[in-house]
C-alpha cells in the first residue's frame, strides 16, 4: 500500500493555500484559538557549568517538579557534533522519495521511516513526517534501518551519542540526589546499563495553515525522560497551568522533559509534562527528540522508598512494555 506522506501533502497544500480537512484540527485543539499570550514565566533554562552544583541540582528538581521540562545551556555537547547530527538528519528527509521508503516503518515497528496511519479518536491528522531508531546501547541497534545517505549519517550519530550518554548519566545522578536518593537509583530503576535510547526526527513541512494545524498533538512522553535539540524554526509548546506556552528558542540548549516512567518512580514528584508541536507558514520545523526508555519487560512503579503511609503510591506497577501496549491502544492504566 502505497502511503501518503506529509512532505508531498504539503507540496500540494502550497500550490493550494489551504491543507485539506483531516489536518484541521478541532477548535479547542487549532494553536491559532488555543496559544497563550499573556504574562507566563519562561521555560526554566538552566545552566550546568553553575559551580554551585547544589544549586544546579535544586534548580533541576523544581523544574521537574513544577514544570516537567527545562532548557539546558552549556551541557557539554559541543556546537559541531549537534550540527552535524542535524545536517546528517536533515539530508535524509532531503533524498528522493523512494530513497526514503527504502527504510519505511513496517506495521508492528517502533523503528524506521513513516507518517502517523491511524487517524486519532477525532479523527484528525498530524503535519509531520518521522523517522525511529535505537542509538544506544551499541549491541542492539539495528544499521539496516539506519539511512545509507549520506555516508556520514552513522558516524555523526556515534558522536552525538558519545556525548549524550554521560550527559543523561549527570541527570539521572541530579534528579535521584536531588529527592534524597543514592545517585545510581534512578539509572537502575530505569534499567541500568540496558536503559534504550531511541532517538526519533520529526520532520514538519511549511504549512499554508500553520493556526490551524498539529505538528503533533497533545501528548505526554513514555519515557523515563527525552533529552531534544529543535532547529531554530520554533514550535514547541507546554501546557503550564492550562495554557499552552511557547518554548523560545535558545541556540544551542538541549530540551530536557520528564516523561511517564519518572513519573511513575517518583510517584509524582517529578511531572511528565503535557507538550505538543506548531508548524511554520513558511519554514520546514525538525526536531531530534531522544527517548531514554527503559528495556521493554523492565518493570517499573513507584519506588519503594517514595512511598509511605501518608505517601501511598499513585500508580500501578508494570512491566514497561505493557505500559506502552496500553498507552498506544488508549487502555486506562
Ligand atoms: C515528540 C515531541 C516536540 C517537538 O515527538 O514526542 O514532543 O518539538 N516533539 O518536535
Ligand atoms: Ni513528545
Amino acid at each position: 500500500m502505497e502511503v501518503e506522506r506529509v512532505q508531498a501533502i504539503a507540496s500540494l497544500s502550497s500550490n493550494l493555500g489551504t491543507i485539506p480537512a483531516e489536518f484541521i484540527r478541532s477548535e479547542h485543539e487549532q494553536p491559532g484559538k488555543t496559544t497563550f499570550h499573556g504574562p507566563i514565566p519562561e521555560l526554566p533554562v538552566i545552566d550546568l557549568a553553575n559551580p554551585d552544583q547544589d544549586q544546579v541540582t535544586r534548580k533541576i528538581v523544581e523544574a521537574s517538579s513544577e514544570w516537567g521540562i527545562f532548557q539546558l545551556v552549556n551541557h557539554g555537547i559541543p556546537e559541531e557534533v549537534v550540527k552535524e547530527f542535524q545536517r546528517v538528519g536533515k539530508h535524509f528527509f532531503e533524498l528522493p522519495q523512494e530513497e526514503k521508503e527504502k527504510i519505511a516503518k513496517k506495521p508492528g515497528m517502533k523503528e524506521g521511516y513513516g507518517t502517523k496511519l491511524h487517524r486519532e479518536p477525532e479523527g484528525k491528522k498530524t503535519w509531520v513526517d518521522f523517522l525511529y531508531h535505537n542509538i544506544w546501547p551499541r549491541h542492539i541497534l539495528n544499521y539496516n534501518i539506519w539511512p545509507q545517505s549520506p555516508p556520514e549519517y552513522r558516524k555523526a550519530n556515534d558522536e552525538y551519542c558519545k556525548y549524550l550518554v554521560p550527559l543523561v548519566d549527570r541527570l539521572f545522578e541530579y534528579l535521584s540526589t536531588g529527592i534524597g536518593l543514592e545517585k545510581n537509583v534512578l539509572k537502575e530503576a530505569s534499567g541500568g546499563d540496558n536503559m534504550k535510547m531511541l532517538l526519533k526526527i520529526n520532520y514538519y513541512p511549511p504549512c499554508p495553515q500553520p493556526d490551524l494545524a498539529l505538528g503533533v498533538a497533545a501528548h505526554t512522553d513514555m519515557s523515563t525522560f527525552t533529552l531534544l535539540v529543535p532547529n531554530d524554526v520554533p514550535g514547541l509548546q507546554v501546557l503550564k497551568d492550562d495554557h499552552w506556552v511557547d518554548a523560545k528558542y535558545i541556540p544551542n540548549a538541549i530540551i530536557v522533559n520528564i516523561g511517564d516512567q519518572f513519573e511513575i518512580l517518583s510517584n509524582g514528584k517529578y511531572k511528565s509534562v503535557w507538550h505538543r508541536s506548531t508548524v511554520n507558514k513558511d519554514q520546514t520545523r525538525m526536531s531530534w527528540p531522544v527517548f531514554c526508555e527503559p528495556p521493554e519487560d523492565h518493570v517499573i512503579g513507584p519506588l519503594p522508598q517514595l512511598v509511605s503511609d501518608e505517601n501511598p503510591a499513585k500508580f500501578k506497577t508494570k512491566m514497561f512494555k505493557d505500559y506502552e501496549y496500553c498507552k498506544l491502544n488508549r487502555i486506562p492504566q
